[in-house]
């Protein structure tokens, strides 16, 4: 497989889409794109405020439109919201011309990364382990249907996950270490 044009994100709260979107976009020598933080600077206000006033459904709106926007961009990695799968209509604008990664991270995993998080309405709960499992059992089909490649992030540091990806988009890089996964399959 040859450099993707574009480089999309998918996976639950707490997958680090943001943190390995940088430092692989920093790799590929593409351009870092986080659609949670462009809807912020986009909206003057951040998440919670967003679905304070205007509901889960004014944010998913606001998501739509900027997965549309960034849709298609070349040399972008994208970091999208977990929920980003949820609407059918997101799913073109995720995959064109896009090399699309669902980070697979367990539920024990989400909930250790996410445990003194503010930032996430949806954790906002008395039981946020049981909402994140609600949530997998969900979206974990939508993220596998997307993917091109599945990576899991489990008890791996970002560095690593990022050099599993780049070997597993270009085999033939100078920075292959070791080759990973079956060929053919989209797991690692
Ligand atoms: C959400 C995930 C968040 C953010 C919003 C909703 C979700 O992004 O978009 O709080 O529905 O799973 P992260 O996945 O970056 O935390």
């Amino acid at each position: 497989m040859s450099l993707p044009k574009r480089v999309v994100l998918v996976g639950p709260m707490g997958a680090g889409k943001s943190t390995i979107g940088r430092m692989l976009a920093r790799e590929l020598g593409y351009r870092f794109m986080d659609s949670d933080r462009i809807i912020e600077e986009r909206c003057g206000a951040d998440i919670p405020w967003i679905f304070d006033v205007e509901g889960e459904e004014g944010f998913r709106h606001r998501e739509t439109a900027i997965l549309s926007e960034l849709s298609g961009q070349s040399q972008t990695v994208l970091a999208t919201g977990g929920g980003a799968v949820m609407r059918e209509e997101n799913h073109a604008h995720l995959k064109r011309d896009a090399l699309v990664v669902y980070l697979k991270t367990s539920v024990e995993q989400q909930v250790e990364r996410t445990r003194k998080d503010r930032n996430r309405p949806l954790l906002q709960s008395d039981d946020p382990e049981a909402v994140l499992r609600r949530l997998f059992a969900l979206r974990d089909p939508l993220y596998t249907r997307l993917a091109d490649i599945v990576m899991f992030t489990d008890r791996k540091s970002p560095r690593l996950v990022v050099r599993q990806l780049v070997n597993r988009m270009d085999p033939k890089s100078p920075r292959q270490v070791r080759k990973v996964g079956k060929e053919g399959s989209k797991h690692a």
